[in-house]
């Protein structure tokens, strides 16, 4: 049912906005955005959705669809406190937001608000961030506050350090708010501001999710990061931004193994982007594909974020070939599960579905959620009639 018509029915009244925030697919430039790098997302036709209309100021009313909550939720906008029971966990990603907006001064408005979901959640496909950005662009509605698309990306990304407690760099958000269609962006985390390639004719994005569920919170992501600042004070810079292998080639011994890999992922996976985003220029789709593979390795190897799923997902997607009209192949986002992201010609893009599918069943025994998806316009209000 559409997200309109469960609002008739939870409220007996229509909504009088809709909003859709997609999630987002990061091509290349991972576990980079926390250390000043580029990343290269496009937003995804996979989203979620809220509708809601206008209440008494301070009362809050929602339904999130398809979360297993048998009824609307009420709260105050006076208790903004970071919610601890589990089954509320969800609701952080919205008092969170709205209590960003609320130090920010905001004189937070009353809404009712159904919320509903076509887009995998915890599948590394950024659902927190489009739920946080569809909150924030739902206080937008029904304020006079009106927030830049970055500024509004580091009010979310505040909302989920605090209240989710996962100390996320700025990729998603921004990649949920400033999605373009038919465009990959390159966002340069170090002083946030972007632009955008197109996407090359002719090929598809699949993100197949291995449905092994992330828990960014559960401490691995945040070591990743304490781990890159200690390799960081060792040697004595303040960015991995720019500098050179020799750097690390040198101070091999006092970093030890561990951060050591860890800092030729950062200074590695910087590199690629810059090369990937030439290639996206001229058209050079082995180059893209051995880019991508070389990303899903050092992400592998070198910075220990993948898992079993997602490197038989990548394997197979190589084993398809570029023959059968595979371009590239890594998985995309946090990692310890989620999904991968693959480029393939659009003519074979169904076959490289099937045959991940099939190749995911003998292995795992279970069945993949693979999708065929494309580059959609970030965030953003519908008007309702
Ligand atoms: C998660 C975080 C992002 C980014 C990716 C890894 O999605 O929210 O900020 O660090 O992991 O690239």
């Amino acid at each position: 049912m559409s997200v309109l018509r469960t609002f008739e029915e939870t409220f007996d009244t229509g909504a009088t906005v809709k909003i859709v925030a997609p999630g987002r697919i990061n091509l290349i430039g991972e576990h980079i955005d926390y250390l000043d790098g580029e990343v290269m997302p496009v937003a995804i036709d996979r989203s979620i959705e809220i509708a809601a209309s206008p209440a008494p100021a301070g009362e809050c009313e929602i339904f999130p669809d398809g979360l297993g909550v048998g009824s609307p939720v009420r709260f105050s906008t006076d208790d903004l406190s970071r919610r601890t029971a589990p089954e509320e966990s969800w609701l952080n990603y919205i008092v969170g937001v709205l209590h960003e907006y609320q130090s920010a001064g905001v004189q937070l408005p009353g809404f009712r608000a159904v919320i509903s979901s076509t887009l995998p959640i915890g599948a590394g496909l950024s659902s927190s961030a489009a739920l946080e950005t569809g909150i924030a662009l739902l206080v937008e509605s029904f304020s006079e506050v009106e927030q830049d698309v970055v500024d509004r990306a580091l009010i979310c990304q505040r909302a989920e350090h605090e209240y989710a407690g996962v100390p996320c760099g700025i990729m998603d958000q921004l990649a949920v708010g400033a999605g373009r269609e038919g465009q990959v962006l390159r966002l340069d985390c170090r002083n946030l501001s972007f632009s955008y390639y197109p996407v090359p004719d002719g090929v598809s994005i699949l993100a197949a999710d291995t449905g092994v569920k992330h828990a960014l919170g559960d401490g691995e992501y945040k070591a990743r990061r304490e781990d890159c600042e200690e390799a960081l004070r060792i040697l004595g810079e303040d960015s991995f931004r720019g500098m050179d292998l020799g750097v690390i080639e040198r101070n091999r011994d006092a970093l030890g193994d561990r951060l050591y890999r860890r800092s030729l992922h950062a200074i590695g996976e910087m590199k690629r982007v810059a090369d990937f985003a030439e290639a996206l220029s001229a058209g050079d789709e082995e180059q893209l594909g051995a880019l991508m593979k070389a990303g899903h390795e050092s992400l592998r190897d070198n910075y220990e974020v993948s898992c079993p799923e997602l490197d038989a997902l990548v394997e197979a997607a190589y084993e398809f070939g570029p023959d059968r009209g595979l371009v590239g192949s890594r998985m995309t986002g946090g990692g310890f599960g989620g999904s991968t992201v693959s480029l393939v010609k659009t003519d074979s893009a169904s076959n490289l579905k099937t045959f991940l599918e099939k190749r995911y069943r003998e292995k795992f025994g279970r069945a993949l959620n693979c999708f065929i998806t494309s580059a959609v316009d970030g965030a953003h209000a519908v008007p309702v009639d």
